[in-house]
C-alpha cells in the first residue's frame, strides 16, 4: 500500500514527499520517452539501471564538492533527495557534434567541436524546450546572471568529472543535460546539480565501435536499450556478475 504523497509525476520519475522537511524521494520508472512524449515504452528493468547509475554520478559529484541534490539511495528505485526549487532550463554540454546540434547548423555527427559548448533550453513541453540565450534566460528572469555563472561552472565541472570518468571505460561523452536546482538553508542560496545523469541524459558512444550505449537506442529504435544501459552499468563496476546474472533469470522483488 502507498500513503506517500506525490509531488510531482513526470516522464520517467516519480517525486514523493520524503520523510523530514526539505527531503524529497525520487523514483525510477521503466518508462522510455521521446520526441516530447510522442514516442512512449515500458522498457523492463530501464528505472533501477538509472537509480544506480544516477546514484553512481551524483556521490562521485557530491564527494568532489559539487554541489548537488543527492542524499542516498534507498532501495532499487528510489532515492533521497534534497527539495530544490528547479530552475526551468535544460543545460546541455556538447563535445562532439550529435543530435540538435548537427541538424540546425549541418555539422557531421562525430566531428569534435572546436571546444565544449554549453546550450540552454527552455523547460516547457508545449513549445518543445525551445533552445535559448543567456539575453532570454536573464531578461524573462528564468535565471539571474549570476545564477547562469553558477550554472555554467557546474556544468564545465560536470562534464570534465564525466569525460574522465566514461573515458576510463571505453566511453566516449558526446554530449550530456543537467538541471539544475535553487537550495535554500536560511537566510542562504545555492545552485546545485538535480534531477538525474543517466544514459537518458548523456550520448555515449563505444570509444573503439561507436556502438551507442544510450537513449538514441530507444529514439533511433536501433533495440536493445535495456542491454546497453546495464553494459555501461556493469563497465563502470556498479552491477556485479549476480547481479547481471539475476536480470535474466528470477526477479528481484522490491
Ligand atoms: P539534443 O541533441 O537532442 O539537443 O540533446 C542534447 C543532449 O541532451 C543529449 O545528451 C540528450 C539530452 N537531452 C535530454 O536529456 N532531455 C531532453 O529533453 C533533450 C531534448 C535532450
Amino acid at each position: 500500500m502507498n500513503r506517500r504523497r506525490k509531488i510531482y509525476e513526470g516522464k520517467a520519475k516519480v517525486l514523493y514527499e520524503g520523510p523530514e522537511p526539505g527531503s524529497l524521494i525520487q523514483h525510477f520508472k521503466d518508462d522510455a520517452t521521446a520526441g516530447n512524449g510522442k514516442k512512449h515504452e515500458i522498457m523492463d528493468g530501464k528505472g533501477v539501471l538509472n537509480n544506480r547509475i544516477s546514484e553512481f554520478i551524483f556521490s562521485k559529484l557530491n564527494n568532489l564538492g559539487v554541489p548537488t541534490h543527492f542524499l542516498r539511495r534507498l532501495n532499487m528505485r528510489e532515492q533521497l533527495i534534497r527539495e530544490v526549487e528547479i530552475i526551468p532550463l535544460e543545460v546541455v554540454v556538447r563535445n562532439i557534434a550529435a543530435g540538435s546540434i548537427a541538424k540546425r547548423l549541418g555539422l557531421e555527427q562525430g566531428t569534435r567541436l572546436p571546444r565544449s559548448i554549453i546550450e540552454f533550453y527552455y523547460k516547457d513541453d508545449a513549445l518543445g524546450d525551445p533552445l535559448v540565450a543567456e539575453e532570454h534566460v536573464t531578461a524573462f528572469g528564468w535565471a539571474s546572471p549570476q545564477e547562469m555563472d553558477d550554472m555554467m561552472s557546474l556544468a564545465v565541472r560536470v562534464n570534465d568529472f564525466l569525460s574522465g570518468l566514461f573515458t576510463g571505460i571505453g566511453i566516449q561523452l558526446v554530449d550530456f543535460k543537467i538541471e539544475c536546482g535553487r537550495q535554500f538553508e536560511g537566510d542562504m542560496m545555492r545552485i546545485v546539480v538535480a534531477d538525474e545523469i543517466s544514459p537518458d541524459t548523456c550520448r555515449l558512444w563505444d570509444i573503439k565501435t561507436h556502438r551507442k550505449l544510450d537513449k538514441d537506442v530507444f529514439r533511433e529504435d536501433l533495440g536493445g536499450l535495456v542491454e546497453a544501459y546495464r553494459e555501461v552499468a556493469q563497465r563502470m563496476g556498479i552491477l556485479t556478475e549476480t547481479e547481471n546474472a539475476l536480470s535474466t533469470g528470477p526477479r528481484l522483488v522490491e
